[in-house]
């Protein structure tokens, strides 16, 4: 056996044949399977695909790069999940096309933001960071507070989504804009609409303050639903009960 192997070594040309056929096998023994799941990522009840406020307010992030200094993506290590929350799981930004995990932590992850501070308080930290964060080196998007949410054809983007998979129904395309308007404004006629269509867990209110539906209305819509989706219950880590043995 070992006589054999010294002809392999001999013989580069041999010795690559083989090479390439051993990690293959290896290769085919990892991918193939994930051809023939069904899906790869484990469904977690209460994940929705983005209301069209939401959507929008997504576009933004992505329009502002604010993936350049923020992650949305909490590991499962005991100092991430202290200071963030509950780690990301897979279903939570399975319809993020693309998706936000990010690579550079400038500012703090983003993934459970949502919920952790009031309207207000993101208005004003939008406006200008330092006046709610006085070392902050976030620049200042005061420029939002002004600009209509870009909502109008909203539904076009919700098509594009349901191409790549993202569970968008007719309906709710159809009724994006007027969706949108309702959940920025809070307006009782739209409302159970809203509701039926997204959840009662919606957050439908005036999030800046200022009742046009404004950029900034999409964006904190787009913060406030971060983190909140996933009903995690089933998924609390044990780590307390651990540490205490
Ligand atoms: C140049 C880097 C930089 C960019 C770009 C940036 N941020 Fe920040 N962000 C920070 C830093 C640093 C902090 C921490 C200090 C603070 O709270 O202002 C922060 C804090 C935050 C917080 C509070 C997080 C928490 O848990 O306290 C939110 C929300 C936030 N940013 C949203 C955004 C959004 C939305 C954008 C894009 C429109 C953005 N940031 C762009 C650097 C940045």
């Amino acid at each position: 056996m070992l006589n054999k192997h010294s002809v392999l070594e001999k013989n580069s040309i041999l010795m690559l044949i083989f090479t390439v056929i051993t990690i293959s096998i290896g290769g085919i023994i990892e991918i193939v399977p994930l051809f023939r799941m069904e899906t790869t990522i484990e469904p977690v009840k209460g994940v929705r695909p983005y209301t069209p406020l939401e959507l929008a307010g997504y576009n933004i992030y992505l329009r502002e790069g604010c993936y350049n200094c923020h992650s949305q993506q909490i590991r499962p290590l005991r100092d991430e999940v202290e200071r963030y929350g509950h780690y990301s799981l897979a279903a939570e930004s399975m319809y993020d096309h693309p998706f936000q995990w990010g690579s550079k932590r400038t500012g703090p992850d983003l993934a459970r933001v949502g919920g952790k501070y009031s309207d207000l308080w993101h208005v004003q930290h939008m406006v200008r960071p330092q006046d709610v964060v006085p070392e902050s080196i976030m620049p200042g998007y005061a420029h939002m507070a002004n600009r209509g949410a870009d909502i109008q054809n909203i539904g076009k983007d919700m098509e594009a989504l349901r191409m790549v998979g993202v569970p968008y129904t007719d309906e709710q395309i159809a009724n994006a804009y007027r969706d949108a308007i309702t959940q920025a404004t809070n307006d009782g006629e739209g409302l159970d609409g809203l509701i039926e269509r997204y959840g009662d867990k919606v957050n439908a209110r005036d999030f800046d303050g200022n009742s046009n539906t404004t950029e900034l209305d999409a964006l904190i819509a787009y913060l406030q639903v971060l983190g909140t989706m996933a009903e995690l219950k089933d998924y609390q880590h044990d780590g307390e009960k651990r540490s205490g043995q």
